[in-house]
Parts: structure tokens; C-alpha cells; sequence
């Protein structure tokens, strides 16, 4: 088994002459939790995209546990284990929860798209998708429609819904964006927990979350990375400081800079 479940050699994109990402080494442990961080526009979301192959890189190579994925196709990285978390636009507002999260889990066992299958044949997924419920916490809301969870119950539900996919690696961009304190706490106890036996990638701009959270940080600014390693070290960094954290000595201020 590799000690990295992921690495990136001279990752690049580029748009129409722009570098969005450029030359960059990613190398992601197994069995941690790494954050991704940096401000607006630095190239997080872009990583994500290549890494998930949802954009071809203009050059570099990726290499998934153990193997060249560079050439692949999303649904074949995923298939491998490499999932980023759903965007809420992804969640069907008029499917309850039970069966978003149904969803999920037919096209992880069945390779097929065909939901339309005998009731009986359905109800197989239903008792796995209560218990990936339970893990999120969602049990009290499986019959509501998805669309009338709250916010940060979304998040969850997109975070079941990926889980349903048994991904080995699991990507998750800023879970807790545009959340309320209290959600910011639930969401950091659920990637906790989920985390566990798997890695985890997440890019997020709340520093408290990452500091709680993350083993290891990289952090990109203009495409390129400027610091790799444990967040206490990474963050005394000067460079880091000067670039990212600003003058901001207070790490909530500094997320605020991030947000910007
Ligand atoms: N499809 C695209 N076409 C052109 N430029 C893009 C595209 N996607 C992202 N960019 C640009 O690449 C840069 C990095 O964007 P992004 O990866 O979304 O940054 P982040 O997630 O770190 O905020 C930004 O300047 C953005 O405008
Ligand atoms: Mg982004």
C-alpha cells in the first residue's frame, strides 16, 4: 500500500493562455484529513476538477493509489474510490432524502441509471440508506423533501449521498461554507467521523475548521503552492503570513481575508 493515496507531479491548467494552476506536487497521505487552502481564485476548485477529472490538465500527472489516473474518465476515478462531495445543485429538491440518498446508492451497486425498477428491488437500498442517514444524522428527516432541509442539513445530505459512493478518498469543497455556528459544528463532527477509514481533501476557508480538522495543509495562492505540512507549522510560516493570512494576527480575521 503507497504511504500517499494521492500525488500530483507538475499539475497545470490552463484557460485560454491563464494559468489557474500551475506546476503543482500534491501529495496527500493516507488516512488523513489534508486542507487545501488559499484565497479566492488560487486554483482549489480547479484542483478538484482535475483530480476528479472533470477537467483534462493541460500537463502534470495524477497518480491514485498506486496508479496513472491521469487519462481517466470521471465515472471511472469514482469507480476507484475517488469521490468529491456533491454540489447541492445535485441534491433532487422533490425526492425526499431516503430517496436521494436511494439514488446514490443504485448507481454505486447497480451501474445503472434505471431507477425505475420493482418496488421490492428498490427497498433493498432503503435499509442502507437509513443507516448512511443515521450516520449523517439525518434520521428524523428521511421522508421530508430534500429541497425544504435546511442549509446546513443539505450539506449533510450531500455528504450521505457521497458516502453511498464508498469512497476510499473523498473530496470535499468548503462544507461549511455560508453556515451558522452551530452547523459549522455538526459539519465538523460529521467529517470527523466520516473520515475514519478513509482520506479525506478538503478545501476550506473557515481556519478554525481546518485547524480542528486537518492533519496536514497545502496551500495554493495564484495557481502555484506556496506551503506544505502540518497547519501549527504552515501557519507560522512567513510567506503563508504575508500571503494569505495578512496582517491578521487572529485566525478567524484571516479567514475573513480568505472570504474576501
Ligand atoms: N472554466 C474556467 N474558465 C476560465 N477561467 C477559469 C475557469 N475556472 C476557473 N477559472 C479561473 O481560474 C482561477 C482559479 O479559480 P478556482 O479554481 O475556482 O479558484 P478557488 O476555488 O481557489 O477560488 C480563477 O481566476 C478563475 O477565474
Ligand atoms: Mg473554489
Amino acid at each position: 500500500m503507497q504511504e500517499f493515496i494521492l500525488e500530483t507531479e507538475g499539475l497545470t491548467k490552463e484557460f485560454r493562455g491563464f494559468v489557474a494552476v500551475s506546476g503543482v506536487d500534491l501529495r496527500i497521505r493516507r488516512g488523513t484529513i489534508h486542507g487545501l487552502i488559499g484565497p479566492n481564485g488560487a486554483g482549489k476548485t480547479t484542483c478538484f476538477n482535475l483530480l476528479t477529472k472533470f477537467m483534462q490538465p493541460s500537463r502534470g500527472t495524477i497518480r491514485y493509489d498506486g496508479r496513472d489516473i491521469t487519462a481517466m474518465k470521471p465515472a471511472e476515478v469514482a469507480r476507484l474510490g475517488l469521490v468529491r462531495s456533491f454540489q447541492i445543485s445535485a441534491v433532487f429538491p422533490h425526492l425526499s432524502v431516503l430517496e436521494n440518498v436511494r439514488v446514490a446508492l443504485q448507481r454505486q451497486r447497480g451501474g445503472s441509471y434505471d431507477f425505475w425498477r420493482s418496488d421490492t428491488v428498490l427497498r433493498r437500498y432503503d435499509e442502507r440508506a437509513m443507516e448512511l442517514l443515521a450516520d449523517v444524522g439525518l434520521t428524523a428527516y428521511a421522508g421530508a423533501p430534500a429541497g425544504t432541509l435546511p442549509y446546513g442539513r443539505k450539506r449533510a445530505l450531500e455528504i450521505a449521498t457521497t458516502l453511498a459512493l464508498e469512497p476510499t478518498l473523498m473530496l470535499l469543497d468548503e462544507p461549511t461554507a455560508g453556515m451558522t455556528h452551530e452547523d459549522v459544528d455538526r459539519i465538523v463532527a460529521l467529517v470527523r467521523r466520516v473520515a475514519q477509514g478513509r482520506t479525506v481533501l478538503m478545501v476550506e476557508h473557515n481556519l478554525k475548521v481546518v485547524e480542528g480538522l486537518c492533519d496536514a495543509i497545502t496551500v495554493l495562492t495564484r495557481g502555484k503552492v506556496l506551503a506544505e505540512g502540518p497547519y501549527a507549522e504552515v501557519s507560522r510560516n512567513p510567506a503563508v503570513v504575508a500571503a494569505y493570512l495578512g496582517s491578521d494576527p487572529g485566525v478567524s480575521g484571516a479567514a475573513e481575508v480568505a472570504h474576501a
